[in-house]
């Protein structure tokens, strides 16, 4: 197995960021890493994790307020991560392989677009699985995955390192969603990014114009975006999208109640809330609640935490965007649109963009 170097010491384990695995060696020696570079691309891991705001805070806060909502990263515990890949694979979930069909039919223009000799930096890259295809399409120097779950990242990252010896793979742990420093080893590559599978959508229109606005001064003028967008279509085939019949996205999203109560070490109940998704034409959006079928309430630290019967808890905002709209959205963050795809049945847009101006 590979060996995964961090800048930052080992304290930073200790304190609780990862458990290092059996497989995982940690090694801070300069000389080591000189040795892997001469028969290898590097693997090493960059620490770029914001401070850790207070959790129970901010979760007390959410579920005190009148009008209950929670960030959807609360979704992404283990399990939560699992259930989401078995939702890419739902027949109702058309997204993910829609996305996937159509990066296969783009393969030689991106190629072409893109060029070798860059770093590929993928935000919120989770389970990395689409970057094999577009690895394979675009051949990049290095490859820098971001995400706030390390753990997740350490393994794809083993993987990749495997499949891919040549390939610089430096994991970033940050939170997509703040401004951080790219690692110092790409700092003199083309830039590219990789936002896929219409995460864009879970931002509302402002939050995505201002994470496109990070993501421009980041890249920096002149790099290139691919970014997939969900596309506004029929309300009944987005409906069933996040309503399938097995009922996967329910345990997803019910999942989230049971971490929320495993953060706050209480019992908050899962069994007394149902999933609901419905889309609002209007504003384009998927809008997922939990839903309480039953008056109850929890005491956490010393709060009084209340539920009433029909009351949400809003967890996810997914937003879709014709072509158009998303290319404003686009503009108002500092891109320049390329080129524009979409798939045969216009359900699913892919976007190349150029940062204009960081
Ligand atoms: C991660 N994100 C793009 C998914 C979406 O479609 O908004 C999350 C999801 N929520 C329910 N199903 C899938």
């Amino acid at each position: 197995m590979p060996e995964i170097w961090t800048r930052n010491d080992r304290s930073q384990y200790e304190r609780g960021l990862t458990t290092p695995d059996k497989e995982t060696t940690i090694a801070t020696t300069e000389g080591s890493r000189v040795d892997n570079k001469l028969s290898r691309g590097d693997l090493e891991l960059f620490d770029r994790q914001p401070q850790t705001a207070d959790v129970t805070e901010e979760l007390l806060r959410s579920l005190g307020a009148s009008e209950k909502s929670v960030s959807a990263r609360y979704f992404y515990d283990q399990r939560g991560s699992e259930l989401f890949e078995a939702i890419t694979q739902l027949p109702e979930y058309y997204l993910t392989r829609t996305e996937m069909a159509l990066f296969d039919t783009l393969a030689d223009e991106l190629r072409a677009a893109i060029g070798a000799d860059c770093a590929l930096v993928e935000y919120g890259s989770g389970s990395s699985k689409k970057i094999r295809q577009l690895l394979e399409t675009v051949a990049p120097l290095a490859y820098v995955p971001v995400d706030i779950s390390l753990s997740h990242m350490q393994h794809n990252a083993r993987e990749l390192h495997r499949d891919y010896p040549n390939l610089h793979i430096y994991p970033t742990c940050a939170d997509i969603t703040r401004r951080f420093e790219l690692p110092e080893p790409v700092a003199q590559l083309n830039k590219v990014g990789f936002f896929p599978g219409s995460s864009i959508g879970n931002f509302s229109p402002d939050q995505a114009v201002e994470f496109l606005s990070n993501v421009a001064r980041t890249l920096g003028t002149g790099s290139r975006l691919i970014v997939g967008v969900d596309r506004k279509k029929d309300s009944a085939i987005l409906e069933a999208a996040y309503n399938d019949s097995a009922g996967v996205t329910a345990e997803f999203n019910l999942n989230m109640m049971k971490h929320l109560g495993e953060l706050l070490g209480v019992d908050l109940a899962p069994e007394k809330f149902v999933h609901r998704a419905d889309y609002d034409a209007e504003t384009g959006c998927i809008r997922m609640f939990l839903e309480a079928v039953e008056a109850h309430e929890v005491e956490a630290n010393g709060a009084r935490i209340r539920f009433s019967e029909g009351e949400r808890v809003h967890t996810e905002s997914s937003y879709k965007y014709a072509p158009e709209e998303f290319a404003e959205i686009a503009r108002r963050g500092g891109f320049r649109q390329v080129s524009h795809w979409s798939d045969p049945n216009d359900w699913f847009s892919v976007f190349l963009l150029e940062v204009v101006s960081d």
